[in-house]
């Protein structure tokens, strides 16, 4: 049974020998774990949860079943993405629960950031409970927690658990084999397992997903939109030679006047972020190519309906946070 600590003695994981070396004792130490039990597990399609995914799925196969929650609010072609590579491609017992509608309605009319976070948070839990009720004889829950969640528990910044405050019924075992690993070696251990690199390097993207980037009061037309238009900023600003730390885009709950085909048009503005950082306590704004600005405004006015402006946040962290709210 492995411990919260990392042996002191414990390399760093930064070479693919290292990383199939650990894959081979983690496949193992599952095995002895769960032995034939069933084993539960929330996919949300980040780096942590897919690296456990494709970790189980080697060292259990079918005994392990993951929970794909679509709360409507993730990047443009996610879901599908969750869905090729671990139904199709891994051959997982995969559910997928379009829960789009269910989390939208919730949020209709809620412009308050924490009550939106709130509500997402709780959802997300009922769905997923109700998920697990439904399947038989499963004993444990796997999670992707890894090392700095931990480090961060014990200092009591944040609970750990991924999927923390289900109910009291669904008392399962937690299987954690990444608990012990940096983000980092987390990388290295999915491009072992072979994971695409667009999922082993993803950017960071928070839990409530666009739910905190369609600032205010969320609607679907609005919602869309920034869909697109995060899309489109993914896919021009990932050609730099050297990509940001993260990059996206915000559509506030405004207006703002424009001009098209000769029509005065009343349309929302998007504002494209980009930034690096070293820990997101202090972040410095990239400085984007103008050529790059350009085609982005052209791309987003021309190709996202709704979107008549596009602004560029420059602000560094302090005094602004990385995300809008
Ligand atoms: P802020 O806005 O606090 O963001 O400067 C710092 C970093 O944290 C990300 N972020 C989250 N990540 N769950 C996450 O896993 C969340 O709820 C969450 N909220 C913000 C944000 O994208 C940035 O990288």
């Amino acid at each position: 049974m492995q411990t919260d600590v990392r042996p002191a003695e414990m390399a760093r994981i930064n070479t693919p020998e290292l990383a199939l070396a650990f894959i081979q004792k983690q496949i193992e130490s599952i095995r002895t774990q769960v032995g034939d039990g069933k084993v539960l597990l929330a996919l949300s399609g980040g780096v942590d949860s897919s690296v456990v995914a494709a970790l189980l799925i080697k060292a259990i196969g079918k005994q392990l079943t993951c929970v794909h929650v679509n709360h409507g609010l993730l990047r443009k072609g996610e879901p599908e993405q969750v869905i090729k590579v671990f139904g199709e491609e891994l051959g997982a017992n995969l559910v997928y629960v379009d829960a789009t509608d269910r989390f939208l309605d919730k949020l209709a009319g809620v412009s308050d950031p924490e009550a939106k976070r709130k509500i997402i948070g709780k959802e997300f839990i009922d769905v997923f409970a109700e998920e697990a009720r439904k399947l038989e004889d499963i004993r444990f829950l796997a999670q992707g927690t890894i090392y700095p969640d931990i480090l961060e528990s014990v200092a009591g910044v944040k609970a750990h658990h991924n999927v923390g405050g289900l109910p009291e019924d669904l008392n399962f075992e937690l299987v954690e084999p990444v608990k012990l690993l940096y983000k980092d070696e987390v990388r290295v251990v999915g491009e072992a397992l072979g994971l695409p690199k667009g999922m082993v390097y993803r950017q960071p993207f928070p839990g409530p997903g666009l739910g905190v980037r369609c600032t205010g009061a969320i609607t679907r037309d609005r919602l869309e939109a920034l869909r697109e238009a995060d899309a489109i900023v993914r896919e021009e600003i990932g050609k730099l030679p050297q990509v940001p730390w993260q990059y996206f885009c915000v559509v506030p709950d405004f207006k703002t006047t424009g001009i098209r085909d000769g029509k005065r048009t009343f349309d929302w503005p998007c504002i494209i972020r980009a930034i690096d950082t070293v820990d997101v306590v202090e972040v410095t704004p990239v400085h984007l190519p103008y050529e790059l600005i350009d085609r982005l405004v052209k791309r987003i006015t021309t190709e996202v309906p709704g979107i008549s402006r596009v602004l560029v946040d420059f602000t560094p962290k302090p005094p602004a946070t990385v995300e809008w709210e």
